[in-house]
This record gives structure tokens, C-alpha cells and sequence, in this order.
């Protein structure tokens, strides 16, 4: 297929002009999964099992899909997921996106390992955003990292758990991102670079600085990213369990969102440790191989807690149809993770807002093709599934 558009639509068609652009390094950094990649291919594929309903001669002259997540107004039911190192991808990538979610009226998720700090990304996007964390075994750097999103006016924390342990990504070894193989990941990693010019213009010299720049007073030297490595090697904490989350309920007094439960049971237990949103994930497929889908574990965790707290899912997220499925199924948002790091690799923040408008405008056509005009009445009742 001809990787020049005049205008790339989808977020097919930004994944392609992002592999273009970034190192093959980053580029399978941010497109792989792990060990075989059958949840991640699981993800995107299960959408396809979803059909929608068509109906017709139902007055859709107006098509209303805004909503509130977590008390706040949103045009869509639509977030971006966190990402870490995303601002490797494109200059300032943190920033840019959440500007352009913030013209979209859609929240913005920092994550903990993201290249800007949070204050850059709030001053950007000139709104609120939203924090994600993960357990550190100091826990006072976690106290310290919440007393600073709460004064920055983050409204709303995001707890991932399913990374007890990073994943096993296969693609990470094979390219030199990871690895023992100190020269040859050297001498791979010059040959990738300087196949990509208009990157190490972008992220390589406007760009900096290049840090974990939520992490950075952690670390002796902030601006040698393996430092972060190093530092998150040992402080990333496997025995985190639900008492960990009811200490962080006690000190945390705004909205929690737990992300990365793929199980009623879990989904209850979170409920019950006091979390007023789950996200169904899988990590889009980065963390256990041959797990479920995230689309197919979904009505299981709306049919268990979806009447006490709200329920979001991601994982396989691709268009705005996609979007109407989830919510169908039991959803009170979605994030996307993938799509809106290709669509800001490729073409910055002008590339995302349009993606964003595609997704938009996907959900309005589709809506109003089945008949409907509030996302909010969407429901099993407008889909055949096969799951
Ligand atoms: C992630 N994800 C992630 N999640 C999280 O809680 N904190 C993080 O730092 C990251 N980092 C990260 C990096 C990259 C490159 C990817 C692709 C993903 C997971 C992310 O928030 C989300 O759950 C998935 O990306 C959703 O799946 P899709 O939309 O990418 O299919």
C-alpha cells in the first residue's frame, strides 16, 4: 500500500507513516506486544466479531456524544491512555497530545514514565489532566509524586496493576532496544538512526531533554535515560497487592481509576478497595501472552460492577466504530494507547486532533446509521456478537 497520503484517515494509515518516521527500535517499541503477540492481535481482531445493528427512518438529524467521565464533561466517551516514553516519538509528544485532547474536550493521562513532566503537559494543554502511577517500592517517592500531582491539580489518578512484572517483548531484544549485546545494540541503533533524518531532527535535537521527567529528582543524572531504567529495574514494586491500594485511597482524595484488571473477581476487588472507575486492559497486549481480549473480557466486569462504579476498557481501540462496540457492550469510555502515539509520530499534534475528529465523526455517521442519537442509548440490544 503507498505510504504518501494526501490525507491519512486512519489510524492504519498513521501507524504506517509513523513506522516511516521513527527508528525501527521505537517503532516496534511502541507497536509490539509481547512473547507472540496473540492478545495484542486478539485485541484489534475480536472487534470483528462485534456486528452492528442497522436501523433506518429514525430522524438522526442530531447526534449528541458527549458524556461525562468521572464527573467530567467530555465530547465523546474517548481518552488517551498512558503512555510511557511517548515524547521519544515526537518532540514533546506529552505536550502535544494533551493540547490537542484538550481541543478535542477529551482527558489527557500523563503517564509516569512519560519524557515530559507533568507540569509541562498541564501547561500545555492549559486544563487538567490525569496522572497514571505505578507502585514504587519507596513509597515515599510515591507520596512525594501524588503531593505534586495534587498541587498541579491533576483531578484524577490512575493506578495501573498489571505490570507486577514488565512483560516479555520479543521485538524489544531482537532490535536492540534491550539486551547484553552492548556493541552490536550500538551499532544497530546508529544504522537505525541515521535511516530516519527528519526524527533526529524532530526528537533527536528539539526534542530535549530527553528524561522521565516525572522521575527526574529521583535519579543521579536526569538526562541519561538508562539511569531511569536502572531505577525502575529495582523500584518497580511485584508485591503490590489491594492493601496497597487502600493505603493509596486513604491518601489520595480525588477520583482512582484502577487500570489493568481483566477479571470480575478483580473488578470487585477493586470496587471494594475503593476505586471509582476499573479499566479493563490487557496492557494492549505488553504484559501476559494468551490472555483474553480486552472487548471480550469487558461485559463480564460491566455485568459485575458497572451498577456501584464506572467502567472503561482498552486494548485493540482503532476507530470510532470500534468505540461504539465497547460502549455497547457495557463501557463508560475507552482509552487509546497505540493511535494516538502513530497519529503524533507521524504529523505532531495537528496529526492527532484530525485522527481525533476521524473517531468523532465515525461515531456520529455510525450512530445515526443505527438509528440512534444519544451515545448514551447504546446498548447489547444494538449489536450481534459472537464473542
Ligand atoms: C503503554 N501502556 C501503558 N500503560 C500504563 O498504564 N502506563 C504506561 O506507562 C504505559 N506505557 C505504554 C507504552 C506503550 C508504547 C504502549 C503501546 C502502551 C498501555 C496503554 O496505556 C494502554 O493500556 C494500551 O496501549 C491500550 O491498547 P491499544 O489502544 O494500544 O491497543
Amino acid at each position: 500500500m503507498a505510504t504518501r497520503f494526501v490525507a491519512p484517515t486512519t489510524t492504519a494509515d498513521y501507524r504506517l507513516l509513523a513506522e516511516k518516521r521513527l527508528p525501527r527500535f521505537l517503532f516496534d517499541y511502541i507497536d509490539g506486544g509481547a512473547n507472540d503477540e496473540r492478545t495484542l492481535d486478539k485485541n484489534t481482531a475480536d472487534f470483528g466479531a462485534i456486528q452492528l445493528r442497522q436501523r433506518v427512518m429514525r430522524d438522526v438529524e442530531h447526534i449528541d456524544l458527549s458524556t461525562q467521565l468521572l464527573g467530567e464533561d467530555a465530547t465523546m466517551p474517548l481518552m488517551l491512555a498512558p503512555v510511557g516514553m511517548a515524547g521519544m516519538m515526537a518532540r514533546r509528544a506529552e505536550a502535544q497530545a494533551a493540547s490537542a485532547a484538550r481541543e478535542a474536550g477529551i482527558p489527557f493521562t500523563i503517564s509516569t514514565l512519560g519524557v515530559c513532566p507533568m507540569e509541562e503537559v498541564i501547561e500545555a494543554s492549559g486544563a487538567p489532566i490525569w496522572f497514571q502511577l505505578y507502585m514504587l517500592r519507596d513509597r515515599d517517592a510515591v507520596q512525594r509524586l501524588l503531593d505534586r500531582a495534587l498541587r498541579n491539580g491533576v483531578t484524577t489518578l490512575v493506578f495501573t496493576v498489571d505490570l507486577a512484572m514488565p512483560g516479555q517483548r520479543y521485538r524489544d531484544n531482537r532490535n536492540g532496544m534491550i539486551g547484553d549485546r552492548k556493541l552490536a545494540m550500538a551499532l544497530s541503533k546508529a544504522h537505525q538512526l541515521l535511516t530516519r533524518p527528519r526524527w533526529i531532527l524532530d526528537v533527536g535535537v528539539k526534542g530535549k531533554p530527553h528524561t522521565i521527567g516525572n522521575l527526574s529528582d529521583v535519579v543521579p543524572d536526569p538526562t541519561d535515560l538508562n539511569e531511569y531504567r536502572k531505577y525502575v529495574e529495582q523500584q518497580f514494586d511485584p508485591s503490590v497487592t489491594w492493601a496497597d491500594i487502600e493505603w493509596i485511597r486513604s491518601i489520595w482524595p480525588h477520583k482512582l481509576v484502577i487500570k489493568g484488571v481483566l477479571d470480575a473477581d478483580d473488578a470487585r476487588a477493586a470496587r471494594d478497595a475503593g476505586a471509582d472507575a476499573v479499566v479493563v486492559s490487557n496492557h494492549g497486549g505488553r504484559q501476559l501472552d494468551s490472555v483474553a481480549s480486552s472487548i471480550q473480557m469487558l461485559p463480564a466486569v460491566a455485568d459485575a460492577v458497572g451498577a456501584d462504579i464506572e467502567v472503561y476498557m482498552d486494548g485493540g481501540i482503532r476507530s470510532g466504530l470500534d468505540v461504539l462496540k465497547a460502549v455497547a457492550l457495557g463501557a463508560d469510555g475507552v482509552l487509546m494507547g497505540r493511535p494516538w502515539i502513530y497519529a503524533t509520530a507521524a504529523e505532531g499534534k495537528a496529526g492527532l486532533f484530525a485522527l481525533l475528529n476521524a473517531f468523532k465523526r465515525e461515531m456520529e455517521v455510525g450512530l445515526a446509521l443505527m438509528g440512534l442519537t444519544r451515545i448514551a442509548d447504546l446498548s447489547r440490544d444494538h449489536i450481534y456478537s459472537s464473542l
